[in-house]
């Protein structure tokens, strides 16, 4: 059985440190049920001390969010112990979590504090913390930039007086994954008591390191992680918790490690923080950005169609995704193409498909990605003889503020003339009803827009429909100086289409590629 890494989330106190990223209590309840879906083991959701708004969020989450740990950071101080404790009371698991700087750096510039006065002061409010409350971190701030004998002797110190975690902050993202590791180990053979301990680690990104760090650090025995969602926070941000739980989950035999996450819920939770914190995910992000399961070479493509290990090292719905993409462009190959096109919906003889592929890489030479709707274009010019099973004769619409929009429409249904009346909201609507009653369809419109093509007050109109059924997603254009008229045409158009291609045979797209 693998170790099971704590994961220890702090996008609602670090990550919301990120420039911009600040979060009302009601955001931050909101996520922090969200990252009790995906069964994180820890939240921090605030920093008490720090304002009322930070500590109502941290309250409620504290009473409402059932299943992880509630931590709140305090510093070393009397008075943010005790409002971190009054923050988190409520919950059922909960968490303290207490720092001091032991870099000479911060202590002597920041804290004005001498060493011995400060692993003091450490000392201390460990002990205020323990006084309400078994479970209490301690964070040596700035630790990859301390002496280690002297950040030795503060984490002895602070495990003496109760500490339970130690957590141990790149704070300022300095240090390299074979550096970090050796301190972990370093920890674990010189502090006394560790044993007993958990050792956490925080890292940050400025280096761009901090899952690489975060992973030599479990390497090296670490059993917490601490990480944010999109990987914000301070300046460069923290460690990615989905990088480093995919990290751990893809290379388990590795680390001999994984954690308890649903990793299924990592698109969606992701999505929601970048959303609520209006920070955007890059689009080449690891795990979460929208390239990650994206494949452009035709190379890439084939194997992928003939195996998805070929070139995806984690399935894209072990993240919460449907399926990986294929990005459709001049690197595309035939097998690709056939298989947009199944996806589609559509289903071509063979002529009709090597004459569309021709076409498509015709385009593909000219635009750097080739979109759904183009290859509709493609493949409705390809298909322009089609024979139409429904053709419309004459329409007619009373409409008005006093009455009800009807419709008259008189239509050549498979070579037989045929007359239905209907209404509707408005006279498109009234139209629309009156032609799915008479081809009896069971498609659903999915968007209706109109547009002018000339100008004037005698424009045509264009109107183009998108109409589904059993998967299959079609277009249809129509265009009159009538937009009634346009209207009708353009559906139409959408329903023979769709009669078209529920007649092919996927055997006929089999036979050709
Ligand atoms: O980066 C840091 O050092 C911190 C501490 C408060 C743990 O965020
Ligand atoms: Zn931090």
């Amino acid at each position: 059985m693998p170790r099971l890494i704590t994961i220890f989330d702090t996008t609602l106190r670090d990550g919301e440190q990120s420039p911009g990223a600040s979060m009302t209590s009601d955001e931050k309840l909101m996520l922090a049920r969200q990252l009790a879906r995906l069964n994180v083991d820890v939240i921090e959701a605030g920093f008490a001390f720090s304002s009322q708004s930070d500590f109502e969020a941290l309250q409620r989450i504290a009473e409402e969010v059932e299943g992880p740990t509630i931590c709140s950071l305090a510093r070393a101080k009397p008075g943010d112990i005790d409002r971190a404790w009054e923050a988190i009371k409520g919950a059922p698991k909960r968490r303290i979590h207490t720092f001091l700087s032991t870099s000479d750096i911060h202590l002597k510039h920041q804290f004005r504090l001498t060493r011995d006065e400060a692993l003091k002061q450490s000392v201390e409010m460990v002990q205020r913390a323990k006084g309400y409350i078994d479970d209490v971190e301690f964070s040596p701030m700035d630790a990859t930039r301390s002496d280690p004998q002297y950040l030795y002797d503060v984490l002895t110190a602070v495990v003496e007086a109760g500490a339970t975690t130690l957590n141990i902050p790149d704070t300022v993202g300095y240090i390299n994954p074979q550096e970090f590791g050796a301190l972990i180990r370093g920890i674990r053979e010189n502090v006394d008591g560790i044993a007993g301990v958990v050792i956490s680690v925080h890292c940050h990104n400025d280096l761009g390191l901090a899952v690489a760090n975060s992973l030599a650090a479990v390497a090296e025995g670490a059993g917490q992680v601490e990480c944010t969602i999109n990987g914000i926070g301070e300046r460069a941000g923290n460690a990615s918790l989905e990088e480093v739980v995919m990290g751990l989950r893809v290379r388990r035999q590795l680390y001999d490690a994984d954690t308890a996450i649903v990793t299924e819920e990592i698109m969606k939770t992701s999505r929601l923080v970048s959303k609520t914190t209006g920070l955007p995910v890059q689009p080449n992000k690891a795990i979460v950005g929208a390239n990650a399961f994206a494949h452009t070479s035709g190379i890439h493509q084939d194997g992928l169609l003939k195996d998805g290990t070929t070139y995806e090292i984690m399935r894209p719905q072990s993240v919460g995704l449907l399926q990986s993409q294929m990005v459709m462009g001049k690197l595309s190959g035939r097998h690709a193409f056939r298989n947009q096109l199944e996806v589609m919906g559509y289903r071509l003889s063979d002529d009709e498909l090597y004459a569309a592929f021709q076409r498509f890489k015709r385009l593909a030479e000219q635009k750097k990605e080739v979109f759904e709707e183009d290859i509709e274009a493609i493949i409705s010019e390809e298909v322009q003889n089609m024979p139409c099973s429904y053709t419309l004769k004459h329409l007619r619409v009373e409409s008005g503020t006093d009455m009800t929009p009807t419709a008259t429409i008189e239509m050549e249904i498979n070579g037989t003339l045929q007359k239905h009346t209907d209404t509707g909201d408005g006279p498109v609507d009234a139209v629309y009803r009156t032609i799915a009653a008479m081809v009896k369809t069971t498609s659903t419109l999915t968007s209706y827009a109109v547009k002018a093509i000339t100008g004037g007050m005698d424009a045509q109109g264009e109107v183009t429909v998108k109409i589904e059924s059993e998967g299959r997603t079609v277009t249809g254009n129509g265009a009159s100086t009538d937009i009634i008229i346009a209207s009708a045409r353009a559906y139409l158009n959408a329903i023979n289409k769709l009669a078209y291609w529920k007649g092919k045979t996927l055997h006929d797209l089999e036979s050709t590629v």
